[in-house]
């Protein structure tokens, strides 16, 4: 039996897909329609892959059953085993897929098209749209998946005559690009597809450090893009305005990152800020010379159960510790002896956009327990303790006071301006930007060395002992 799918249906399918990526984005807008706005994703990429296979022109199915079976046996493998802490890598590894995909869609269709003999200058203008944003996605990703995941350093690498360099291959590639769509070249195309895989190398490594999560959900509005350009080379609608959803949708996170953190989208891409992921010893070293208070879990217990208030701060350690069951448990504890919790979310706590949310809402924490920075911070003053929990960067004085840091100018959760400050992390090691944290020194912090997850357990078995 023949099961074929007229243009018209197909046409039609594929609108009801894109209304359904349209939920799904909206849903995707609050935790608690996070879940439905995934489902709704789900089902309109399925209509929309369905909707594919069904049309008149696929001729065989066998290649891409068995691309099919690889590639969902490999997401599924990774889909179970990743952690948390790794989704930004995955995410990075995943846009790389898009860049390339469409560089390789392009150059199919350019062969197949001269072939037939059916080029024309419309056709390879929107190839070698396609194949540029496709190729600066693809190096820029891989060189994102390896700076977030260790493989090279974090650190901006800079050197004298960057932005010249960038802008010379930048020329080169567009001058290429329109050499090619008048001419049906084809080492204008080679060059142009290498000079574009160049670019994104060198886009890419001069940004490191807390810039990281701009460059990511940047390279997610670049693959958007790219998956456009794809649907204009195989004239399919779903594509484009797929393609153009995540386009804007990444655009506009950078958008709101690039707010959070205070600085411009040209500072992050030519500023080259940042240090290397996770610091050294020295900082330390140089931190305990200076005097900084530690703590005993009893201390932080004894403030705490009789305060009226208390905001925690979580961070990046949390999501390493997985402490957010445990801080749902002394959350109750807390609450059940009268005492008011809330939870203070940075826009750019943890190492993805959302990362706190997802984790608290994970350990049923109530959503109007959890308020944004702005939200927050005015009651900050009435709180008689603020515990940070693996949080650094976001609650760094150096970004208010410290004009030569490299975060100065980056909001801040005001923690310091609790009564007492307590801070849970392992060591003396300084956050993600590698910058030293002033607010250790201050007068009403302590620290409480270890694990967050181990300390919030001891605060937990603490409180349950009884009082003091
Ligand atoms: P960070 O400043 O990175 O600090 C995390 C802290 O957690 C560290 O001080 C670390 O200290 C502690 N920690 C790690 N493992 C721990 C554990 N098992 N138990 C207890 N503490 C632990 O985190 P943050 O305040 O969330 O700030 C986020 C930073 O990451 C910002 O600079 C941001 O720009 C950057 N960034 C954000 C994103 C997004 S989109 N959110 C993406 C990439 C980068 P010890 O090692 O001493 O324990």
């Amino acid at each position: 039996m023949e099961l074929t799918l007229n243009p018209t249906h197909q046409a039609l399918a594929y609108l009801v897909s894109a209304v359904l990526f349209i939920f799904a984005l909206k849903g995707l807008t609050h935790p608690s329609t996070a879940r439905r706005g995934n489902l709704f994703g789900m089902l309109g990429m399925g209509i929309a892959i369905g909707a594919t296979l069904l049309g008149a022109e696929v001729q065989d199915y066998w290649l891409i059953a068995v691309a099919g079976i690889i590639g969902a046996v490999v997401g599924i493998v990774i889909a179970l085993r990743i952690q948390m802490t790794a989704m930004p890598q995955l995410v990075a590894a995943l846009h790389s897929f898009v860049g390339m995909a469409a560089v390789l869609v392009a150059i199919g269709t350019f062969i197949n098209r001269q072939q037939a003999g059916t080029l024309d200058a419309v056709l390879m203008g929107e190839l070698s749209a396609g194949i540029v944003i496709g190729a600066i996605t693809f190096t820029g990703s891989v060189i994102a998946f390896a700076k977030l995941q260790g493989i090279m350093s974090g650190a901006p690498i800079k050197f004298a005559g960057q932005h010249a360099l960038n802008a010379l291959i930048g020329v080169l590639t567009v001058a290429l690009a329109v050499y090619f769509a008048m001419t049906g070249s084809v080492w204008a195309l080679v060059l142009m597809t290498l000079l574009a895989f160049v670019l994104g190398g060198t886009l890419i490594i001069p940004i490191g450090g807390a810039d990281m999560p701009v460059i990511i959900s940047m390279l997610n509005s670049y693959s958007g893009w790219a998956a456009a350009a794809t649907g204009f080379t195989l004239h399919n609608n779903l594509l484009i305005i797929v393609g153009a959803l995540v386009g804007f949708s990444g655009a506009i996170l950078s958008y709101i990152m690039c707010r959070a953190m205070n600085r411009s989208i040209l500072n992050v891409v030519f500023g080259g800020f940042g240090t290397d992921a996770g610091g050294g010893d020295s900082a330390g070293a140089v931190a305990a010379e200076k005097g900084v208070k530690s703590a005993s879990v009893e201390d932080a217990v004894y403030w705490m159960e009789d305060a009226g208030k208390v905001i925690i701060v979580p961070g990046y350690g949390m999501a390493v510790a997985q402490a957010q069951h445990a801080l749902k448990e002394m959350m109750e504890l807390l609450q059940a002896r009268g005492v008011e919790v809330k939870f203070a979310i940075h826009p750019v706590a943890g190492r993805m956009p959302g990362h706190m949310n997802v984790l608290l809402a994970e350990a049923d924490i109530p959503y109007d327990q959890v308020l944004e920075m702005d939200e927050i911070n005015p009651e900050f003053q009435t709180a008689d303790v603020a515990l940070v929990v693996g949080a650094n960067d976001v609650v760094n004085p150096a970004a208010k006071e410290d004009t030569a840091s490299p975060i100065y100018g980056m909001p801040i959760l005001e923690a310091g301006k609790a009564r007492q400050v307590y801070f849970l992390k392992r060591s003396m090691r300084p956050g993600y930007s590698g910058v030293d944290n002033l607010l250790f020194y201050q007068d009403n912090t302590s620290l409480i060395f270890g694990d967050a997850k181990d300390t919030i357990e001891g605060m937990v078995s603490a409180l349950k002992g009884g009082g003091h």
